[in-house]
């Protein structure tokens, strides 16, 4: 049986920081947990989850983003059905820059012009609705029209959807990585679902610890859309495995954490080249030297 918690908020910013902090708990066994705007303009943070969830720590992580006067989630239960798929589903497409995120209920709303990345919502990250996924798909759109990148990254790749993205505007290979087994899984048949089966190479890997890297590497693109404390910390192994010249667009963090993340990678050798906030986070696009 599927159950369901539910919890009012008034901005989407603050929707956004309590389903983060949610999705990210240990405690919590990491549900999952989607954004909704309703009529009114305010906000809802819906967790689906199959086990009980430890409502300590989901009170304490509430408190933590809403204050100590914070609400309680409300819980019921669903019948059973594919309730994670079902939520998303009525999700509109997503547009950024030249690229359009949709789920096959939308596959008509692809112009001419598109590049269409198709991508139903499911068990990994990305399906373009997050500001850090689209703020990566407008960075990639952009960089595309000022260089052609050739040894490309996509680190922390959930559905496929950036290294989609990149094989079918570019028509190049991109290694594309996760930790976690079924994101890759995922991914590797999303992208044959669009096309790009032969150009997107998936593994599993947590940071660089996977010896595909060592035969793809060096890098002229890297894109990782993780978290900022990952990010600090993958910083020194990602630097090592850039070519002269190399971009790299990071995001997954939040406003207030891009002076760190930029001083741990200016450590490694990269300038600040752009830095893009969408939502309450930031999508950095950083430069290596020659
Ligand atoms: C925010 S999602 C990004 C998904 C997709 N790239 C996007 O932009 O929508 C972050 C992904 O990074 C993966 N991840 C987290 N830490 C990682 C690590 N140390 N190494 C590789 N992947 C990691 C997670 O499993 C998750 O799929």
């Amino acid at each position: 049986m599927t159950r369901l918690a539910t919890l009012p908020v008034p901005t989407e910013k603050i929707a956004n920081r309590l389903a983060e902090a949610i999705s990210d708990s240990d405690e919590l066994g990491w549900p999952t947990v989607a954004t909704t705007e309703q009529k009114d303009g305010s906000w809802t943070v819906e967790i689906y989850h199959e086990d009980a969830l430890d409502e300590a720590a989901l009170g304490a992580l509430t408190e933590a983003v809403l204050g100590p006067d914070a609400p309680a989630f409300i819980f019921t239960e669903l019948p059973d059905e594919n309730w994670v798929a079902k939520s998303l589903e009525g999700l509109k497409p997503v547009r950024a820059g030249r690229f359009l995120v949709h789920g096959s209920h939308d596959r008509d709303k692809a112009g001419i012009a598109d590049i269409a990345i198709e991508i139903e919502a499911g068990l990994a990250f990305g399906t373009g609705h997050h500001g850090t996924t689209a703020g990566c798909l407008l960075a990639i759109d952009a960089l595309g029209k000022a260089r052609r990148y050739a040894r490309i990254l996509d680190l922390g790749t959930g559905t496929g959807v950036l290294a989609i993205a990149m094989a079918k505007a570019w028509k190049r290979k991109v290694l594309a990585t996760d930790i976690d087994p079924v994101a890759v899984a995922v991914a590797h048949e999303n992208a044959r679902l669009n096309g790009v089966g032969p150009l997107v190479e998936t593994a599993v890997a947590a940071g660089f610890g996977h010896p595909v890297f060592t035969a793809r590497a060096p890098f002229d693109l890297v894109v990782a859309n993780i978290l900022a404390g990952p990010l600090v910390a993958l910083s020194a192994p990602l630097a090592r495995r850039l070519a002269p010249r190399a971009t790299v667009v990071l995001s997954g963090l939040l406003t207030e954490q891009g002076p760190r993340v930029v001083a741990a990678y200016r450590r490694q050798g990269l300038r600040l080249a752009r830095a893009d906030a969408r939502d309450g986070w930031l999508t950095l696009v950083l430069e290596k030297g020659r």
